[in-house]
């Protein structure tokens, strides 16, 4: 069985992993060099040598998000349902652009999907699709607002406007958002940066304040975009108050949940995703929180209508729909030719059952909740303030920059480097379902001992 070949590969690159280096030591020529020095596609080489070289260079050659203690950027680790399930996805290779050309693999992204768009609270016909990632679902979200608001913007494009539209997100929202506003014509400056309380959450007030200065000037407010679960920091934006909010002002509130939607699912979270269910679109990614490989994205809209008619097209080379229940996901959304991204989500959810995926988002909680303690019982100062797994601290004395590089290079956890309200901080995230308090403590331990060596190291007279 596929599961039995795969399992024992699985589970031996699992222990090696974990066991290993987590930061890699390695320049671009080396790469380069090696490559062009084994490989130029003239002639065949035998498989097996290939994948043993390919491995190699993956062991050796990059950072292992998948290990315990990468503390880094919503990167998860993956188990083995998911890993099978991407197997069986090449093997197969079905095309879900038509429900026609793959039935069975369009329906099961459905099934999937529309149990997730009732745990988010959005009524049955909203439309969701897989995506790349977050940056195309929010992408697509951009897209339906435009198509909503403006009945002209899909013949006659922004030029048709009477005024320049634009978009209210806070200063800590995802910068895949500046791209989306180059890409969709709008321009970088349609952004209005709305600011941060004291916990980077939304100012709503500053909000409203913002969108009703651009009234008065003339320029068209169309949507918000709340964020659950900063990518520096972890805020949550206040999503009731700006879903009223928008309600009130005709405007489109889309939320961007990539790392902090999959909290919906945990019975100790859920409260504080509370307003998600007033979004007009949701943005979550399954390759971040909910631990399946990469890439796996979800784009859900309240507005079907919208989607059909922002992504419309009839092709006469493209399978006909067969019935009425059918449908085609390459007329509802932004892909065409499409993956079954879906799979490894629905065989994660089935394997572990729905408790078993709460249990997992909870542990990572608890791991987080230890590991600030830990840091701010030995004298860290924590710079954050969020109930998610993600901790940004920074002491005294400390170089970010140069003692992150020292916590790789010494093999102790990958964390990156923020900044805080200006102020460089160092941000751990618990991505890992792997990760144990016996990590945790070992990290806080290390990087204690570490933090006396390198404060040693500085007030040492030059020369000693
Ligand atoms: C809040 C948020 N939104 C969107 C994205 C983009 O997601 P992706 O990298 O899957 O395209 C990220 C990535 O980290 C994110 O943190």
């Amino acid at each position: 069985m596929l599961i039995d070949v795969l399992g024992d590969a699985f589970a031996s690159r699992e222990r090696e992993i974990d066991a290993g280096p987590i930061t890699p030591h390695v320049t671009p020529e080396e790469i380069r060099s090696y490559l062009a020095s084994r490989y130029d596609f003239r002639k065949g080489i035998a498989l097996e040598e290939i994948i043993a070289d390919v491995e190699k260079m993956l062991k050796t050659w990059q950072v292992q998000i998948t290990h315990p203690r990468y503390f880094g950027l919503f990167n998860p680790s993956v188990a083995l349902a998911s890993v099978v399930a991407d197997t069986l996805v090449a093997m197969y290779n079905p095309q879900l652009a038509s429900w026609r050309t793959s039935p069975a693999a369009n329906e099961i992204e459905k099934f999937t999907l529309d149990w997730l768009t009732a745990k988010f609270g959005f009524p049955a016909e909203t439309l969701a699709t897989f995506t790349h990632g977050g940056a195309e679902a929010n992408h697509s979200a951009v897209i339906a607002a435009l198509t909503r608001s403006f009945a002209e913007y899909g013949n006659k494009g922004l030029r048709c406007l009477g005024g320049t539209p634009v978009i209210y997100l806070s200063r800590e929202a995802h910068d895949s958002f500046s791209k989306i506003a180059h890409m969709t014509g709008l321009g970088r400056q349609a952004l209005r940066t709305v600011a941060a309380d004291r916990q980077l959450r939304m100012d709503i007030t500053d909000l409203k304040r913002r969108v009703a200065e651009d009234r008065r000037n003339g320029y068209i407010p169309f949507m918000v975009v709340g964020t659950c679960g900063t990518t520096s920091a972890g805020a949550i934006d206040p999503l009731r108050e700006i879903g009223g909010f928008c309600a009130d002002n005709g405007l489109w509130f889309h939320v961007d949940a990539a790392w902090g939607g999959a909290a919906i699912l945990a019975p100790s979270l859920k409260p504080l995703l509370s307003g998600i269910e007033l979004a007009d679109s949701i943005t979550c990614d399954a390759h971040k929180w909910f631990s399946v490989p990469m890439g796996c994205g979800m784009f859900f809209c309240r507005h079907p209508e919208n989607l059909v008619d922002a992504f419309r097209t009839d092709p006469v080379y493209m399978p006909a729909k067969i019935s009425g229940a059918a449908f085609d996901p390459y007329k509802t959304s932004m892909q065409w030719s499409r993956r079954f991204i879906g799979l490894k989500l629905f065989v994660s959810l089935a394997a572990q059952g729905e408790q078993g995926q709460a249990e997992r988002i909870e542990h990572q909680v608890r791991m987080g909740q230890i590991l600030k303690n830990l840091l701010v019982e030995t004298g860290w100062q924590i710079v954050n303030d969020t109930p998610l797994p993600l901790v940004c601290f920074t002491r005294e004395g400390l170089d970010v920059g140069e003692f992150l590089a020292l916590l790789r290079d010494r093999q102790i956890a990958w964390m990156s480097e923020v900044r805080i309200d200006g102020i460089p901080a160092m941000r751990a995230c618990v991505t890992s379902f792997k990760t144990t308090e016996g990590d945790v403590k070992w990290v806080v331990s290390e990087m204690n001992q570490l933090f006396a060596q390198y404060m040693r190291a500085q007030l040492a007279p030059a020369g000693h």
